[in-house]
């Protein structure tokens, strides 16, 4: 359906849990985490409900999103009856990655048909300065058991940071010549009330551009109805794509198709904005379709204009990434 900015909404993001086995740097403080108890969390049975309603208001695409997906219980066994729910076109899952090796065929069985995984550094020690896990090789492994699995796309999402990575953005950009990756670099984001806002960190996505512009010409490609925030453009005679997405310098919000579910429960139609729908809790009083799908089209018609954010100049919002999924 449309929102009252005439934006066709069409693309679910599913926060299926706000555990994490990892803890990066500009998602989840080391310290002082509320996750939602467990008592609070959407069971699968209500989310599979949830998106039923949401493809009868126009939803076709469901990301999965964490926290980590798979390091919830039973995700493999909800992921088999999702992909049945008749007028979904597409489910694809973000992922770090870490477990990637053991449940890729699995995914892969269930239906999905895409995946990205976030990856910040492809140096051991320094994945596990940002990740807070010596993981970079399981990482590693996992993206080779997607692509023999037959993922395709397989995206990996850099987070660019001025003094923590970005001296790799050339390395990143050359695996694009070698593997068919999609990596996409975005644009640091201030996200969650406990985060420092490391405006010292940012880097615009112009900035990373022009950086890989010296590897040498970048083509644009065409996007696609369904695609998300990213701009796309290829090296010559490059296997894969780099992506740039400019969370905070470029507004993509005229053009955003999305909606959120958070993992306890609530509607939320700007990343950036607080402003929530409380969803399980009538859903658990029992209150029928007809009101549940009147909440989800209110959630759309009030979707906010857009995220009102400017670079060095954040304004920040209290959920933490890791519970609204990105
Ligand atoms: P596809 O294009 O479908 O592959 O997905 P995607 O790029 O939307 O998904 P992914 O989960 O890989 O997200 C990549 C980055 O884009 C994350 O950092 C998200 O937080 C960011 N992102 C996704 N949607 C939005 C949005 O609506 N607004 C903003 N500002 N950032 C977003
Ligand atoms: N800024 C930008 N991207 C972020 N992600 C998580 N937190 C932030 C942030 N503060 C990214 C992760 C993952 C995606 C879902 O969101 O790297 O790839
Ligand atoms: Fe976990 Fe993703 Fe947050 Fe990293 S960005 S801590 S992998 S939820």
């Amino acid at each position: 359906m449309l929102d009252n900015n005439h934006r066709v909404i069409n693309y679910l993001r599913l926060s299926v849990t706000d555990r994490c086995n990892l803890r990066c740097i500009y998602c989840m403080p080391e310290q002082g985490i509320q996750f939602i108890s467990h008592s609070e969390v959407i069971t699968y049975e209500e989310m599979l409900h949830m998106v039923g309603l949401c493809v009868q208001k126009g939803i076709r695409k469901v990301r999965l999103t964490g926290g980590e997906p798979l390091v919830r219980k039973g995700f493999i066994g909800f992921l088999e009856r999702l992909c049945l729910i008749e007028g979904l076109e597409e489910i694809s899952l973000t992922t770090n990655g870490v477990l990637l090796k053991t449940f890729a065929a699995d995914i892969k069985n269930c239906g999905i048909c895409r995946i990205n995984v976030s990856l910040d550094s492809l140096k051991p020690e320094r994945f596990l300065r940002i990740t807070g896990q010596d993981c970079f090789e399981r990482v590693r492994e996992g993206l080779e058991k997607a692509e023999q699995v037959g993922f395709n796309p397989i995206k990996i999402n850099v987070v660019a940071m001025k003094g923590v990575n970005d001296d790799e953005i050339l390395d990143f950009a050359r695996l694009t010549l070698e593997k068919p990756y999609h990596i996409r670099f975005i644009e640091i984001m201030p996200i969650g009330e406990k985060n420092t806002w490391p405006a010292e960190k940012f880097i615009s996505a112009k900035e990373i551009q022009k950086k890989i512009k010296t590897l040498g010409d970048l083509h644009p490609v065409g996007r696609n109805l369904l695609d998300g925030p990213a701009e796309r453009f290829a090296l010559e005679g490059a296997k894969g794509e780099v992506g740039f997405i400019g969370a905070l310098s470029n507004h993509f919000c005229d053009n955003c198709n999305r909606l959120r579910l958070t993992a306890d429960g609530h509607l939320r139609g700007c990343l950036f904005s607080d402003h929530e729908t409380d969803i399980k809790t009538p859903l658990r009083e029992g209150k029928g379709d007809s009101h549940l799908l009147d909440l989800i089209s209110d959630t759309i018609l009030n979707k906010p204009r857009d995220h009102g954010l400017l670079p060095y100049k954040p304004r920040k919002c209290v959920r933490s990434m890791n519970s609204i999924g990105g």
